[in-house]
């Protein structure tokens, strides 16, 4: 009992099915391939990109992106059988609770956690840079001290206090003569005669989570319009960058497509085939948000036809894209000169006639990260929607608005903790974090579709993952693969957070458990 118990397919599919206080059903394929795109292009590939290239794979990138996106395609796949056949908003928790018992959905359900909420957190973060530098190319400037959280990390694990090097006259943002870059250390700045301002809150960034989150509750429907009008932009621009860049490409740049393996000054290696590899779990980052269309199950029109069609086709096309575009600028500039935080400016950069895409490339930015946090800050709600039916969170979390029918009380709940996560929190570490999280949802759902196959073929299955077991077998390989290649602090933080996950079920979850309840009484 407990742990290990079950949710019944059939009663899932009659939960599913029922309309009673449920939410609204009102997307179609369309709506839900444009909220995977939307929760797709953002942060991986607008900012990650360059890290991946410069950092370990060069050129290879590209190869990088193809092996992530393989594995991700293998996962969507287990992913679309189970959502045409348990249209539930739970997604992966949900069919690991259908398949695995309670204790890997509530594990499941947790990670998530990392998946959607921290990846608004961190993805509005980035949001908040492009957004200010925009605002600056027109001459208006967000006082320092609220374009930053008070907190930062370095070096990777230390987390010191945040300042912003400005010019003591016009308080506009100072960069380092050396290195065009923000200045490293507070007597840097004052040595190039700047004025050390202390960061207090991430501003842009709270008011975009609260902006959107006030949309969401308003309606699913108002939320997917203002997702399909950001995602149009988004593609437009990233297909402009496609386009022209391929015509100034320099196939020089591409020589040696996988540089030679070179040994960092602390003994690990960069570049040849191990840098590829090292360079997926990366990249991987950029694909987080296709699953995110299973969330929206309870309120798709025909959700058996068009989740599998949402999720699948939104991952075909972002992964054609994303190759095409790590091509694009691996071949403009040398990969040497990714490494920044702005890597597809810095590409441009690299052919004058190229300059008029730069600004483009911010509103690209500024869009496609805007609708990333959109859909993650869409999902969150209704993941903890399904596990407070399932009596695993509080009631209130399954609350559901009387007129606009969205889970209006999760919704700000997820919102407030986001702005608290965005506004005030050091976000450094979290990248690699939300990828941890989100590869072991994958293991478990390619895991779960193949266990189900075995346990009960006689289920109707509109979606079939083809050739079970080898997809699932490959997915999960390669999902966990990915995981063994994070860094040891990542796990490390996995591990902790996994740990305060599940102390919360054995004080709260696994008493309150609908199941489980049901359990007792039966005996
Ligand atoms: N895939 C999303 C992004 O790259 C999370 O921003």
């Amino acid at each position: 009992m407990g742990l290990w118990s079950k949710k019944s397919i059939v009663e899932l599919r009659a939960q599913a099915d029922s309309a009673e206080g449920g939410l609204k059903r009102s997307l179609g394929a369309l709506n839900l391939t444009m909220l995977g795109i939307g929760a797709i292009i953002g942060a991986g590939i607008f900012v990650l990109t360059g890290t991946a290239a410069a950092n370990f794979a060069g050129p290879g990138v590209s190869l990088s992106f193809v092996l992530a996106g393989l594995a991700c395609l293998f996962a969507g796949l287990c992913y679309a059988e189970f959502a045409s056949m348990i249209p539930i908003a739970g997604s992966a928790y949900t069919y690991s609770y259908a398949t695995m018992g309670e204790g890997v959905a509530w594990f499941i359900g947790w990670n998530l956690v990392l998946e959607y909420l921290f990846a608004a957190a961190t993805v509005s973060v980035g949001w908040s840079g492009y957004f200010s530098a925009m605002l600056a190319s027109v001459g208006v400037h967000i006082p320092a001290a609220f374009a930053s959280a008070p907190l930062t990390v370095v070096n990777g694990h230390e987390v010191v206090r945040a300042f912003t090097c400005v010019d003591p006259t016009s308080g506009v943002a100072l960069v380092d003569a050396a290195t065009s870059a923000a200045y490293a250390t507070r007597e840097a700045c004052l040595a190039g005669g700047g004025e050390v301002v202390n960061g207090l809150i991430n501003l842009p960034a709270v008011l975009l989570i609260l902006a959107l989150t006030f949309l969401l509750v308003r309606g699913v429907q108002e939320s997917a319009t203002f997702n399909n009008i950001v995602v149009a932009i988004k593609m437009i621009i990233v297909l402009l960058v496609i386009g022209f860049g391929f015509m100034y490409v320099n196939t020089d740049n591409w020589t040696p497509f996988i540089p030679e393996m070179v040994t960092n000054p602390d003994g690990s290696t960069k570049y040849g085939v191990a840098g590829v590899l090292r360079a997926a779990p990366v990249v991987f980052f950029s694909y987080i948000g296709f699953d995110a269309v299973s969330t929206a199950a309870q309120e798709a029109k025909n959700p058996q036809r068009d989740l599998p069609i949402g999720m699948i086709a939104s991952l075909l096309i972002c992964t054609v894209l994303y190759i095409l575009m790590s091509l694009v600028m691996t071949g403009l500039a040398p990969y040497t000169a990714l490494g920044v935080a702005h890597p597809v400016s810095a590409a441009l950069e690299a052919v004058p006639q190229l300059k008029w895409l730069e600004y483009l490339v911010n509103i690209g930015a500024v869009a496609g990260l805007s609708s990333v946090v959109l859909v993650m800050l869409m999902g969150q709600p209704r993941i903890f929607y399904t596990m407070s039916r399932d009596g695993l969170l509080p009631k209130i979390f399954s609350r559901v608005h009387p007129t606009y029918q969205t889970p209006a009380a999760s919704t700000w709940i997820v919102g407030i903790i986001a702005v608290v996560i965005a506004g005030f929190f050091p976000l450094g570490l979290l990248g690699e974090l939300v990828s941890g999280g989100t590869l072991a949802a994958f293991a478990t759902v390619c895991i779960g579709v193949w266990v189900l196959r075995l346990r009960s073929p006689e289920l109707t299955r509109p979606f079939r993952t083809p050739l079970v077991p080898l997809v699932p077998i490959l997915g999960a390989g390669a999902t966990l693969y990915m995981m063994y290649l994070l860094p040891k602090l990542t796990w490390q933080l996995l591990a902790a957070w996994t740990a305060i996950g599940m102390t919360i079920y054995f004080v709260y979850g696994m008493r309150n458990s609908t199941i489980g309840q049901q359990e007792q009484q039966g005996r």
